[in-house]
């Protein structure tokens, strides 16, 4: 059995849909959920499909490396990030080289970067007048949206009225994509 950690901040729609996913899975556990907001909704979700939680600080997450044990006590193997603000920092990427994994809601290199984020993302494709946005599963370096790309599906927005209604179909992109591609990483590497 593979364990994965999903590191999440916020509402958590793309963790919900990884848990659902896996939850019968011969090979693929999602055995813990970790955010950096107490109070994140992503946390009721996941304790609601009986996934342990872990809510992490700050100071601890970027000056200690107190967090690698705990990861290992749940025999993690795999990080996925689900909408997880903070940047990795760089004893978490050497532990986990090519095993972690971002989805980020428009085509990178286009759209990426830190403070390109959830909703920033969407103003900034609109106000671009672009026609065309989707999202990027990519490996985590040390850097914001830098590592290598594995995934991209597109849509198109020509008829899209607003940031939110582009917001709405890059999030329905990610939903119909992200679990598959991780099975894929996953099963790739048994
Ligand atoms: C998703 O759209 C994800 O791509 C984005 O946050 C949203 C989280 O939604 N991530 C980033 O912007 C990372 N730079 P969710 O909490 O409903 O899954």
């Amino acid at each position: 059995m593979k364990h994965i950690a999903i590191f999440a901040s916020g509402t958590g729609s793309n963790a919900r849909k990884i848990i659902e996913h896996f939850k019968q899975h011969p090979q693929i556990k999602v055995n813990l959920v970790v955010s950096n907001k107490p109070h994140a909704p992503v946390l009721q979700m996941a304790a609601s499909h009986g996934v342990s939680t872990l809510v992490i600080q700050r100071e601890q997450f970027y000056k200690t490396q107190n967090l690698l044990h705990e990861l290992a006590l749940f025999h993690i193997e795999f990080i996925v990030l689900a909408g997880f603000l903070w940047l990795v920092p760089p004893y978490l990427v050497q532990k986990f080289p090519q095993k972690i994994v971002n989805i980020h809601p428009a085509l990178l290199p286009k759209y990426g970067g830190k403070g390109m984020y959830g909703m920033h993302v969407h103003r900034a494709v609109w106000a671009a007048k672009e026609t065309i946005s989707g999202i990027t599963i990519h490996y985590v370096n040390e850097q914001y949206d830098e590592g290598d790309v594995i995934y991209q599906a597109e849509c198109h927005l020509e008829d899209a009225e607003n940031p939110d209604a582009i917001a709405k179909r890059v999030l329905n992109l990610e939903h119909q994509h992200f679990s598959r591609i991780i099975e894929e990483i996953l099963l790739q590497s048994v």
